[in-house]
């Protein structure tokens, strides 16, 4: 029972609090004895707008093509971590993030507003983890469009692995609850949500785990 009652604090950490969660889960941990194992980050449909044409800049900042200017927008720094669901870190995962730019329009022909879009955000980028399942993107909080929630869109990769394809949403988002996607999560949709706090710069700050098989 007390082991029970340990990962359901273990997955409540990581659902509700994946900011502590990238600090509390140590390498001893009991969920990285293996028996107990981490739940699997969900998956969400990959949408219509991955990119078809990608920007020549797909680095981990996406508020700017290269040295370009700024894009409209708050920007939003975001720390993750890719874990396995022993909680050991996955390193070498390649993490893509794609979204909309700060008025709800995406860099992709099905747009139909594709050619209003903030000329000077990247839309598109990617990164890999470290050592110790690390990554960070600096975006901008993305816009709404249709009915959706908030969101932005995410791929964690690995050679020889099945890729993870999910969305990220925004804790508090009244849209969520009225969400196709999200609302067949149930209590899982946790897993997805980040949620901004205010970082450096005036720019917000929200953290994230993946757990990956
Ligand atoms: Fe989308």
């Amino acid at each position: 029972m007390k082991t029970v009652v340990k990962i359901r604090a273990m997955a409540l950490a990581l659902t509700f609090l994946p900011g502590l969660a990238l600090a509390l889960i140590p390498e001893n941990s009991a969920a990285a004895s293996g028996t107990n194992p981490l739940p699997l980050t969900p998956s969400q449909a990959e949408g219509p707008y991955y990119p078809v044409a990608k920007l020549a800049d797909q680095d981990n900042d996406l508020t700017r093509i290269g040295t370009g200017n700024v894009a409209q927008g708050t920007i939003i720094v975001m720390n993750g971590r890719v874990l396995d669901q022993a909680g050991r870190p996955v390193p070498a995962a390649t993490v893509e993030l794609w979204q909309t730019d700060t008025n709800g329009i995406y860099m992709h022909p099905g747009d139909s507003r594709t050619d209003q879009r903030d000329q000077a955000f990247q839309f598109f980028g990617q990164t890999r983890t470290d050592e110790l399942g690390r990554f960070e993107f600096r975006t901008i909080l993305p816009g709404i469009y249709g009915t959706r929630p908030r969101h932005m869109h995410a791929k964690v990769i690995r050679p020889g692995k099945r890729t993870l394809t999910t969305q990220l949403y925004f804790k508090g988002d009244e849209r969520l609850a009225r969400d196709f996607l999200t609302r067949r999560l149930g209590e899982r949709l946790s897993a997805l949500l980040l949620d901004p706090q205010p970082g450096a710069n005036n720019a917000l700050s929200a953290a994230i785990v993946f757990v990956v098989e």
